[in-house]
């Protein structure tokens, strides 16, 4: 362990179970000294373990729906109070769609549920900067990450209308990082992470097959839950203070391969 996050006070938003990419985040951060408050939506405080990983990080836990601003000022008000200062970082980790939960095909959306899908996993993530700059409840130099999929530049028929909600997310975060990096030198970026199986990504139907494909199409082979958290604790650190703006691909080289010898061997001698 290194340190990177001593005296460092956060948000984490996401950790369902033990699997959730916000977990690992969660743990890292721990072991690199943050301080910080865990949220989640009331429904998925009362489902999942967060109260485990709260007694371990020695966390609060605050609830909040990521949609709602109400909500959203509570939860830095809250913060700010119990960590007993601004923020120097915050993890939006959400995504969700009902029309993908319930398997509609991609001709066939219910239109309200699009909107839930854009609220929940895109427009959260400005309610969450618009509320924390209208209450600066960030630091000079903080640090703010959302996570992605590639499914925002390329065609996964399967991921629905998830691929429009990760196209307005990394939008968000080139709009905001250049408001909030001009106000207060906050970075902003995305992180487009590899197929990971957690309870969002094995929901999406065919997961098992883009997970074995997406592995196979990457020179460093798909990067973990663990993986991705370390990359995060990176940006959150002091090493990354010019990164803003970006959509970070952390997924083994996969968006910047067009074949690999295993992919080909799997389709030579075919008629
Ligand atoms: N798993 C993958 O293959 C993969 C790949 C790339 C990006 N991502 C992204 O990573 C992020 C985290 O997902 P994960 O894979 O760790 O799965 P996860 O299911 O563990 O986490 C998703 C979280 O979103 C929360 N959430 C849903 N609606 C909410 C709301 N209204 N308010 C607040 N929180 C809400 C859930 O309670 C859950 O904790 C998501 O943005 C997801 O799209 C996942």
């Amino acid at each position: 362990m290194h340190n990177l996050l001593q005296g460092k006070r956060g948000i984490i938003t996401g950790a369902l179970d033990e699997n959730s990419i916000a977990w690992k985040v969660a743990e890292r951060a721990k072991e690199e000294g943050a301080q910080f408050v865990l949220t989640n939506a009331p429904v998925a405080l009362r489902m999942g373990k967060i109260n485990e990983l709260a007694e371990k990080c020695d966390a609060t836990v605050i609830p909040a729906d990521a949609t709602s601003s109400e909500d959203l000022v509570t939860l830095y008000e809250q913060s700010t109070e119990q960590l007993g200062g601004k923020l120097d970082f915050i993890l939006h980790s959400i995504g969700m769609s009902p029309n993908v939960r319930k398997k509609k095909d991609y001709g066939n959306l219910n239109y309200k549920w699009f909107l839930q899908t854009l609220d929940i996993s895109g427009i959260s993530f400005h309610k969450m900067l618009q509320v924390a700059e209208k209450q600066d409840a960030l630091n000079e130099h903080a640090s703010v990450v959302a996570l992605s999929y590639i499914a925002a530049q390329r065609v996964f028929p399967d991921y629905g209308d998830m691929a429009q909600a990760k196209a307005v997310l990394e939008s968000i975060a080139r709009s905001y990082g250049y408001r909030l990096g001009q106000s207060k030198n906050v970075r902003v970026n995305t992180i487009s992470q590899s197929p990971t199986p957690t309870t969002a990504g094995t929901g999406i139907k065919g997961f098992d097959g883009f997970l074995n494909y997406a592995e196979k199409m990457s020179p460093l082979g798909n990067a973990s839950a663990l993986e991705c958290a370390d990359y995060i604790i990176s940006l959150f650190s002091d090493l990354t203070r010019k990164v803003t703006m970006q959509n970070l691909y952390h997924d083994g080289g996969f968006s910047a391969t067009g074949i690999t010898k295993e992919v080909i061997e799997m389709f030579e001698n075919q008629e």
